[in-house]
C-alpha cells in the first residue's frame, strides 16, 4: 500500500481502482505526488475541496492557477448551465459568446489585435511558435531555463532541471527529435549580457523568444526593471517575435496582463487557466499581421484547428469570468490576502530562525528554504532546500491546508479565500515548519524531484 500523508487509507479503491486502467492512476503527470497516490476528489467549492473520506482541505494549490474566483463560482457555473441549455458544439461559424471574448481580448490585454482560442495552454503555444516560425521562416526559438509552457516538442525542456543538468539542454520527455531540441536555445532568466550575446551570434535564425514575464513555474522569479525591455529591444532590432506566454500571469496580475504592469507590449500573447476559472480554455492573441496568418482565414499559411476551439460552455466560462473580474473587487481582495500572506510569513521565519526567502507577487506566494535576497534566475533557487519545502507542505496537507507538495510549486489566493482561511493556513505553517525542522528535513530528502533529467 502506498503511503498517505492526507492521513487516509481506508477508502482507497477508486485510487486502486485508477492504478489498474490509467498509467499511475492520474490524468497528468504533474498530479502525480509521492503520499498522495491515494487522494480522490470528490467535492469542490469556494476555497475548499474534499476526499473520499469526507476530509475537508482550504485550497491553496488551485489546480496550478486557474479558479481565481474559487472552485464552482456560482456566477460562471451559471453562465455554463445557461450555454449548455441553449446552444452546443456545432463544428461551423460562430457564436456571438465568442466574438464577445475576443473583443474583451482585444480590449484588455495591450498587445492583442486579434485572438483565436484553443482549449488550453499548451496549444497556444504551440501555435505562437508555429505562426512565428510561418512568418520570419527560421528555425530557432529562446526559451529560458526556468520556464514551462506545456508539453510540445519545441518548449519540452530545462524547466526544473538538477543542478547538473542547467545550462544545457535537459528535455522533459523522451521522444522528442533531437533536432527539435537543437533548435531551442535556453538562457538563463534576467541575464541580459546572455540574451544580447545570444542575438549577436544567431539572430538572423531566431524566429522567436517565448518567456513567462514572471516565470511562476518555479514559484515565483520577478524580471528586473530592464529584462523585459531588453527582450523586445533585441527582438525587434533582429526581426524575432516576441512571445508573452501570460498562461499563469495574465487576468491573475492584472486584467492587462503583466504586459500593462511592465509597459513592454509582446508581439503575441497565450493565455489560459484564470480566463475561465477552470474550464478548459487557451487563447492565442497579439499583432493583426501575425494573427492574419493563421488558416482560420482562408489562404492563411500557419494551419490552425481544433474540434472543441470556442465550445459553448466554456466560452460561457470565460465570459462570465472576465466579466466578475471586471466588476468585482477581485484583484483588490486576492492581492490583499496574498499581501498579507506574505508579510506574516516572513515574520513567522524570522521569528523561528529559519532562512527563507518569502516572495510571490499579488495573489501568489512562495517561500524557498535559502539565505539571501529576492532569487532572480533558476540557477538562484539550487540554493532551496527542497526536503524543507516539500516536508513542511507534506505536514500542511495532514492539517487540512493544501499547499502541493512538490518542489518550487507556487501557492494561489482566490476571491474565495477569507482571513479566516488565512489565519488557518499561518497557523498550520507555523506547525508544519517547526514539526519538519524536527527532522531536519531528512525524511523529505528524496521526495524533492525535479521535472527533466531524460536522458533516454
Ligand atoms: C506559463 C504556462 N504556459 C503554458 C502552460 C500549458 O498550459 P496547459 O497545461 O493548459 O496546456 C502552462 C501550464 O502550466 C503554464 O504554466
Amino acid at each position: 500500500m502506498a503511503s498517505s500523508c492526507s492521513g487516509r487509507g481506508v477508502s482507497e479503491s477508486t485510487a486502486a481502482r485508477a492504478r489498474s486502467v490509467m498509467p499511475g492512476g492520474v490524468n497528468s503527470g504533474q498530479r502525480s505526488i509521492p503520499g498522495l497516490e491515494d487522494l480522490v476528489i470528490t467535492r469542490a467549492r469556494g476555497s475548499r475541496f474534499q476526499d473520499d473520506t469526507g476530509k475537508e482541505y482550504i485550497d491553496f494549490h488551485a489546480a496550478f492557477g486557474p479558479p481565481i474566483l474559487g472552485h464552482n463560482d456560482p456566477d460562471v457555473a451559471a453562465a455554463v448551465a445557461h450555454a449548455a441549455r441553449t446552444v452546443d458544439l456545432c463544428g461551423v461559424g460562430v457564436t456571438d459568446a465568442e466574438v464577445q471574448l475576443a473583443e474583451v481580448l482585444v480590449d484588455l490585454v495591450p498587445s492583442i489585435e486579434k485572438a483565436l482560442l484553443t482549449s488550453t495552454g499548451s496549444e497556444a503555444t504551440f501555435h505562437a511558435l508555429r505562426v512565428a516560425r510561418a512568418a520570419t521562416g527560421r528555425r530557432l526559438v529562446v526559451k529560458f531555463q526556468g520556464c514551462y509552457h506545456g508539453w510540445h516538442d519545441s518548449v519540452s525542456l530545462n524547466v526544473i532541471s538538477a543542478p547538473g543538468r542547467v545550462g544545457r539542454h535537459d528535455p522533459i520527455s523522451a521522444g522528442i527529435l533531437p533536432e527539435v531540441l537543437e533548435a531551442t536555445l535556453v538562457l538563463p532568466f534576467n541575464d541580459e549580457d546572455a540574451v544580447r550575446r545570444t542575438f549577436e551570434a544567431h539572430g538572423r535564425d531566431i524566429a522567436a523568444v517565448i518567456v513567462e514575464p514572471v516565470p511562476h513555474n518555479v514559484g515565483c522569479l520577478l524580471p528586473t526593471p530592464s529584462f523585459l525591455q531588453t527582450l523586445r529591444e533585441a527582438t525587434q532590432k533582429h526581426g524575432s517575435v516576441l512571445v508573452f506566454d501570460e498562461v499563469i500571469t495574465g487576468f491573475r496580475h492584472d486584467l492587462g496582463g503583466w504586459q500593462r504592469i511592465s509597459g513592454v507590449t509582446p508581439d503575441l500573447t497565450t493565455l489560459g487557466k484564470a480566463i475561465a476559472n477552470g474550464y478548459p480554455i487557451g487563447a492565442i492573441g497579439g499583432r493583426a499581421d501575425l494573427m492574419d496568418m493563421f488558416s482560420s482565414r482562408p489562404g492563411g499559411p500557419a494551419f490552425f484547428a481544433g474540434t472543441y476551439n470556442g465550445a459553448p460552455a466554456v466560452v460561457a466560462a470565460a465570459v462570465a469570468t472576465l466579466t466578475k473580474l471586471r466588476n468585482e473587487p477581485v484583484h483588490e481582495h486576492i492581492f490583499g490576502l496574498g499581501g498579507r500572506i506574505r508579510t506574516a510569513l516572513r515574520d513567522l521565519y524570522a521569528e523561528i530562525g529559519v532562512p527563507a526567502v518569502v516572495t510571490g507577487y499579488g495573489s501568489i506566494f512562495v517561500t524557498y528554504f535559502m539565505s539571501g535576497g529576492v532569487p532572480r534566475s533558476y540557477e538562484d533557487l539550487l540554493a532551496n532546500r527542497g526536503d524543507l519545502f516539500v516536508g513542511y507542505r507534506r505536514r500542511l496537507v495532514k492539517r487540512g491546508v493544501f499547499e502541493l507538495p512538490l518542489e518550487l510549486k507556487r501557492s494561489h489566493v482566490s476571491y474565495a479565500h477569507t482571513d479566516d482561511d488565512v489565519d488557518r493556513l499561518l497557523e498550520a505553517t507555523r506547525e508544519a515548519v517547526l514539526e519538519t525542522l524536527q527532522f531536519d528535513g531528512v525524511e523529505e530528502a528524496g521526495v524533492a524531484r525535479t521535472m527533466g533529467g531524460v536522458t533516454r
